[in-house]
């Protein structure tokens, strides 16, 4: 038995949760009424992933991520006989569907003449979100509490390196930036400095340099200050 210690969930799980809490809050005080503000809200919730226009787009994200594991994580659990890769692939599914009814909501409230409707809309929109948000935190809390342990007892650490390399490489770099992004900033101290130690000898230095300004611009100053002290950067 490997009895590994990788673990490809929790991380960017943590920067998911960090970028579904910022939506929650901005859905919920957002003014419906206020035409320019909702416009921009509905651009968080975009549904065209294949477009992907606007990377950055919760929705496009969540969806995303899933498309990950299911590439390049799932097949190897699969194949090594996991008994709940099948159910986590139908909440999946069952994910989009939700994500792309609150994409088309969101749309739909922009064609809304009225203020009144467009606020009428706007609670139903919250009502659908919060639905989405319990069900795919459920989703990611049973990924990192049955799959996780489960991996260790089966793959060797290298080969798990070997799975999020296999994701990485496909991220184009605007997706990948736009997941680094949320993920930086929510790991704690030792997290962020154990990965930018195991990441620095591999990359190259442009690279190094967009992922330290990336980390400038969205840790919290003072964790980012103590990273750089304890990694040497
Ligand atoms: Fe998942
Ligand atoms: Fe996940």
């Amino acid at each position: 038995m490997p009895n590994a210690t990788e673990d490809l969930f929790t991380p960017i799980h943590k920067g998911l949760r960090a970028m579904i809490y910022a939506l929650s809050s901005r859905l919920q005080t957002n003014d419906f009424a206020d035409l320019a503000a909702t416009e921009a809200l509905a651009r968080d919730l975009e549904t065209d992933f294949a477009i992907a226009r606007s990377a950055g787009c919760a929705i496009c994200i969540l969806h995303h991520h899933a498309e990950d594991e299911e590439l390049s994580i799932f097949p190897e659990t699969a194949r090594a006989g996991s008994p709940i890769v099948n159910g986590l692939i139908e909440e999946h599914h069952d994910l989009t569907r939700r994500e792309l009814e609150l994409g088309r909501a969101a749309q739909g409230i922009l064609g809304l003449t009225e203020p009144a409707q467009r606020i009428a809309a706007g609670i139903a929109l919250n009502a659908m979100a919060n639905d989405l948000v319990v069900r795919y935190l459920a989703h990611m809390n049973r990924e990192e509490a049955e799959l996780v342990p489960w991996m260790r007892e089966r793959f060797t650490d290298p080969q798990m390196a070997a799975m999020r390399g296999a994701i990485i490489g496909r991220l184009p770099p605007d997706r990948l930036f736009a997941i680094l992004g949320w993920m930086l900033p929510s790991l704690n101290l030792t997290e962020l400095s154990d990965l930018l130690l195991a990441v620095r000898p591999g990359l190259p230095p442009p690279a190094l340099r967009a992922v330290v300004d990336l980390c400038e611009a969205r840790v919290d100053p003072s964790r980012w200050g103590a990273v750089k002290a304890r990694v040497g950067l």
